[in-house]
């Protein structure tokens, strides 16, 4: 606890850190099928409304309250409402933390697989038959060793990059690899723009088709404008806490966001055009990028190459997002705990990699493991952390500041940093306000439904 706090070496870098644990699976494979699916366009105009509503406002606010206490979530929670039950947000972000880089890290794992299937030409074996793609893919993640191999080698990279600190590691590599991600998906989209009939692809993202969009997908956009700008476990607090109090955080948080959606869109074109240019489906999830492309790639001229770029750089993305998870437990045993950043790093890091070995394993891995609800391991922690955690940190996270923590007492840290731009206290106490409304519902939307199989909406 007597440590001195590691701080971010420059605002670029920063920014560039936060956008890196936006930027991740859930914008190359999640936005582009959901946008897709429920109404191309009309889906998209909806989702910026709720990333520019509730996203925004929560991740400001996670900013201001990583920097007003320099500590990650739960000794952040406990230093501004001391000895009250608040710091149990802190503690399920936490929580949050162990759950999603369980599955993050085994799907991780999956990528470094791919790359160095396309790198090897593997990917000729399925060239044009989904079917077959569709086999070899069910059968690596069903295995039992194989998957674990290289979810232990992505779990590996992880610890090792936040081993090395704030600015020598996570700052490092994000400030390396987010440019990268952005020139690789900007150089992808081009060759899916002029292959031809990669048009028709923009046409199934963006065109507005508003009779697809149902009220499900509304509830869709809003659970995943959540999990894209890594909200509601405290991963934006311990970012904002290693942060001197020079940073405009709104301007710092717009720029977040601007990159999280931008590069969200970017990879839906890149993978659209080229889908629609060879005539495949455009199939959901995961389906999408293990199986559909990789029985496009090998259709394109030069498509080893084009697969292994687009695999590295599903792996930056996917690294990027990783270590701000690891970060948050990390950052928890040194602050509260006084540990050094190795012993927590390794010693957890290791744990939550054992942890995601069992989500790896209950996919059929040889072991018979049921999870919850019916569902295997696997997605269930998936399911527990976007449906509930995510949403209910971050609902808290809103309730804190307008009931516990005082109006008054946050925009006054807000405004540090901020020079001339003005913010209306109105205005922010009706963000919050929208914002932590919205996401109740959402969260009683999904426990409804559990209980009597109907959803209010959706
Ligand atoms: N934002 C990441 C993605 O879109 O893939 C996922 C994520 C990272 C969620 C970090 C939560 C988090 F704290």
């Amino acid at each position: 606890m007597s440590q001195i706090r590691e701080q971010w070496g420059s605002k670029l870098g920063f920014i560039l850190a936060a956008a890196g644990s936006a930027v991740g699976i859930g914008n190359i494979w999640k936005f582009p099928s959901m946008a897709g699916e429920n109404g191309g366009g009309a889906f998209t105009i909806v989702y910026l409304a709720c990333i520019l509503i509730v996203g925004l406002s929560i991740v400001v606010a996670e900013f201001v309250i990583g920097r007003k206490t320099q500590l990650s979530p739960v000794g952040a929670f406990e230093q501004l409402a001391p000895s009250s039950n608040w710091k149990w947000v802190g503690y399920l972000g936490v929580a949050a933390a162990f759950v999603i880089l369980s599955f993050y890290g085994v799907v991780g794992g999956w990528i470094l697989k791919y790359i160095i299937d396309s790198l090897s030409g593997g990917f000729a074996i399925v060239s044009g038959n989904t079917e077959a793609s569709g086999t070899v893919f069910n059968s690596f993640i069903t295995s039992t060793f194989s998957p674990i191999i290289y979810q232990v080698l992505f779990m590996g990279l992880c610890i090792f990059i936040i081993v090395q600190g704030v600015k020598g590691g996570i700052e490092k590599w994000s400030k390396i690899m987010m440019p990268l991600i952005v020139v690789l998906l900007g150089v992808l989209a081009i060759r899916g723009m002029t292959l031809e009939g990669g048009m028709e692809g923009l046409s199934f993202l963006f065109n507005p088709r508003f009779e697809d969009l149902t009220a499900s997908a509304i509830v869709l956009a809003l659970g995943h404008s959540f999990f894209t700008v890594s909200l509601g476990m405290g991963t934006m607090i311990t970012y904002g806490s290693y942060l001197n109090k020079k940073q405009n955080l709104v301007t710092s948080a717009l720029w977040v966001i601007f990159l999280d959606t931008a590069i969200a869109m970017l990879a839906g074109v890149a993978i659209f055009t080229t889908v629609f240019a060879l005539g495949a489906n455009p199939a959901e999830g995961p389906g999408l990028i293990f199986v559909v492309l990789p029985s496009i790639f090998p259709q394109i001229a030069g498509g080893a190459v084009w697969g292994t770029l687009f695999f590295i750089l599903l792996f930056m993305a996917a690294l990027t997002s990783a270590i701000s998870i690891l970060e948050v437990v990390t950052a928890y045993f040194i602050d509260q705990k006084g540990w050094s950043r190795k012993k927590a790093t390794i010693q957890f890091g290791s744990i939550i990699t054992i942890v995601g070995i069992f989500c790896s394993l209950s996919l059929g891995g040889g072991i018979n493991i049921t999870g919850f609800l019916g569902m295997p391991f696997f997605d269930f922690m998936d399911y527990l952390s976007a449906k509930y955690m995510l949403p209910i940190g971050g609902m808290f996270t809103a309730i804190f500041i307008l009931k516990k923590w005082g109006l008054s007492n946050y925009m006054s840290e807000l405004k540090i940093g901020m020079d001339k731009m003005e913010l209306s206290p109105l205005l922010v106490r009706s963000l919050l306000t929208i914002a932590s409304t919205i996401v109740a519902f959402i969260i009683f939307n999904e426990i409804y439904f559990e209980i009597t199989g109907k959803a209010l909406i959706g």
